[in-house]
């Protein structure tokens, strides 16, 4: 499977631009699979019901409409693509996302959307759970430092009370949940190129993942 592309790689190195420029470059679709699970974070915050509960969350998300579409996600028709993009439904949507229940609902979302045709996906899992059979598969990583001034510079503007040290606890934390899970962990594997975008402008990484592509 050529026209799947994925990019997996922990917060803050780059993959999300990176993808939606590379998207935009080859005609694709782009599917950010983070603002999915943040959409099912920021519906168990509203509705509200314990994110501790598995049974409770399942039973809500089972009865929930989650989609993804020209770069915006809707929860049951209503588009939360800003609302979602705070630190809390951050660290919310990685608590979440380590229930084998949510992961199942959103596999079915995920493949829903990419199987009609060329996409970008990026995100935790995309090249080990969702498009294993994919072949083209990339893992974009940064020094922890440089991945909190990326998030942090992002955040501020939204959160003043915010401090750099505040951001870099967050990243580390997700990192760790997001990593040492059962279920579907951030992991790169020997099939991924791996690019360290820590010294690397954005559009350079984009080019090399491009010019690495399996046509
Ligand atoms: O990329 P992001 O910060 O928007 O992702 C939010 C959380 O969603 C992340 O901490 C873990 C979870 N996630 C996941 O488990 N699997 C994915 N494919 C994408 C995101």
């Amino acid at each position: 499977m050529k026209n799947v592309i994925t990019i997996d790689g922990p917060s803050g190195s780059g993959k999300g631009t990176v993808s939606r420029i590379i998207a935009a470059r080859l005609g694709y679709d782009y599917l950010d699979t983070g603002a999915l699970y943040r959409a099912a974070a920021w519906k168990v915050r509203a509705k509200p019901v314990d994110p501790d509960d598995e049974v409770a969350v399942k039973n809500l998300l089972d009865e929930t409409e989650i989609s993804f579409k020209n770069g915006k996600v809707f929860v049951d028709g209503v588009d939360v693509t800003k609302e979602i993009r705070t630190a809390e439904i951050g660290e919310l949507s990685s608590k979440v996302s380590a229930m084998p229940a949510v992961r199942q609902r959103l596999f079915r979302i995920q493949r829903g959307l990419c199987l009609k045709g060329s996409v970008v996906i990026e995100g935790r899992d995309t090249g080990t759970a969702i498009f294993p059979e994919s072949e083209n598969k990339f893992y974009l990583d940064a020094s922890i430092e440089e991945r909190a001034r990326r998030r942090f510079a992002e955040l501020k503007a939204k959160d003043p009370e915010t401090t750099i040290e505040k951001t870099l606890d967050d990243i580390r934390r997700r990192d760790n949940r997001d990593s040492s899970r059962k279920a579907s962990p951030l992991m790169k594997t020997e099939e991924m190129s791996f690019i360290d975008s820590t010294n690397m402008t954005i559009e350079e990484v984009a080019e090399r993942i491009i010019k690495s592509l399996k046509a």
